[in-house]
């Protein structure tokens, strides 16, 4: 298996650009479904997951054209052959469930197994199931609680209060609404930039939906969609985890292609500490070699809150920062995973329910660590780079998820790592 080795490394400098975003490009890969014309998807991100979306799309019978190198993949579903997703691609990634929406749409059925992912959580799918059972669907789920079928004969718009935002449960409605007969309406509706991009497409694609970047949502259904091209937004996660890369090195970088209005609370936040943060049109200047930094509290929450996925980047950044910090989760019940590999490299964290205190200022040391999830894996990886000695990072396939050329990026900006393979 393959690790990534880090050693302690100077501030890092330079300019980095920003990949299309991971969260984004899968719901826009899963939507191609829904037309019979050709979706081109540009800025895709060379990512395990856009390959395994690749991979579960073809299955169900589109044409699938990815040119990574490139960061472009096209679809083309003029016939959609299976509505059954395979299991094996489905357990590898939690996103899969967002082929269930456009299944259902465009042939009145789909067949899907409980997702995977990260282990960070319970992560149920009752939201997205609720969705479609509103829009008319006959839900049912086999005795081990493994299988999902829906079927439906015509989808009927809808009324819906999501009775928590899903980012997940509202792309797949808003997936299954487009081609439904009248109108639906989802209340509480995540307000993430990946739904607003997801709609941007959707509506290039011939649907009729506005609201979305609001909690109301409202979806005129539609005949037919057709084929349409589109680019997918900059990475926030990946723009917040090179700004906090910024910081806890006390380095100085410009970060490139993002949009700051996506990054307003990690900015915030950065600036609480005493970095210097600076938007121009060049992109996002962060400098963190000015004096020491200050301890805060963050607390995640649905958008336009902290985003939980910053969570653990931010908090490797706090076991730096002399005096005691906060965190509280409260989107994900199980997102501390990281906070033992943290300790391992000498971080003083305590954990207690949703709440962890971290007393920062202590110096950390390298370490054997493992890569807990996607985003843990990030936070310990930051570590490293300024922590004494090496540090080595396992299971790093999580990281591979969604970061991409994270090493080269890290490289590039002076980071002391490299991937090895055992
Ligand atoms: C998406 C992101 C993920 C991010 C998360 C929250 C993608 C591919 N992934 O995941 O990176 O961390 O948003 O910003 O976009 N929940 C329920 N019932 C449901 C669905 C969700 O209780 O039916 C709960 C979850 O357990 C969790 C919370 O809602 O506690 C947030 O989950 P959700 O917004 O659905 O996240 P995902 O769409 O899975």
């Amino acid at each position: 298996m393959a690790k990534y080795i880090i050693e302690k490394s100077d501030p890092l400098r330079g300019e980095v650009t920003i990949s299309g975003a991971k969260n984004a490009v899968l719901p826009l890969m899963a939507a191609a479904l829904l037309s019979e014309g050709p979706c081109v998807i540009r800025d895709a991100p060379a990512l395990k997951d856009v390959e395994i979306m690749c991979r579960l799309i073809e299955a169900l019978g589109a044409e699938v054209d990815a040119d990574l190198d490139q960061n472009v993949v096209s679809i083309t579903a003029k016939e959609i052959k299976a509505y059954q997703a395979p299991m094996d691609l489905v357990v590898k990634m939690r996103a899969s469930i967002l082929v269930l929406g456009p299944l259902l749409a465009r042939t009145g059925h789909a067949v899907i197994s409980m997702p995977g992912g990260c282990a960070i959580g319970d992560r149920p799918i009752e939201l997205h199931l609720k969705g479609m059972r509103a829009l008319g669907a006959d839900v049912t789920i086999n005795e081990e609680g493994s299988i999902i079928t829906c079927s439906c004969e015509q989808l009927r718009g809808a009324t819906i209060y999501l009775d928590f935002p899903s980012v997940g449960a509202t792309e797949n409605i808003v997936m299954a609404a487009c081609m439904a007969r009248g109108t639906t309406i989802i209340e509480n509706a995540a307000q993430e930039p990946e739904i607003t991009d997801l709609v941007n497409f959707l509506n290039k694609m011939g649907a009729r939906i506005k609201g979305a970047g609001t909690d109301t949502i409202k979806i005129e259904g539609v005949e037919k969609l057709h084929g349409a091209m589109h680019y997918v937004i900059p990475d926030r996660i990946e723009s917040g985890t090179f700004m906090v890369a910024a910081a806890i090195s006390r380095g100085t970088v410009l970060v490139k292609n993002v949009l700051p209005d996506h990054v307003k609370p990690v900015m915030a936040k950065l600036k609480e500490c005493g970095v210097e943060v600076v938007v121009s049109d060049e992109g996002i200047l962060v400098n963190a070699d000015k004096g020491e930094l200050i301890s805060t509290d963050i607390k995640t929450l649905p958008y336009p809150g902290f985003p939980t996925d910053m969570q653990s980047p931010f908090m490797a950044l706090l076991t730096t920062v002399e005096g005691t910090s906060a965190v509280i989760e409260t989107v994900f019940e199980n997102r501390y995973m990281h906070v033992k590999e943290l300790r391992k490299m000498g971080a003083s964290i305590k954990v207690d329910g949703r709440c962890a205190i971290i007393e920062g200022g202590g110096k950390l040391h390298g370490a054997k660590v493992n890569a807990t999830d996607l985003r843990g894996g990030a936070a310990v990886v930051l570590a490293g780079l300024v922590a004494e000695g090496r540090t080595e990072v396992d299971s790093i396939y999580h990281i591979e998820r969604g970061y991409e050329h994270f090493v080269e990026k890290l490289r590039a900006l002076g980071g002391r790592i490299r991937r090895e393979e055992d």
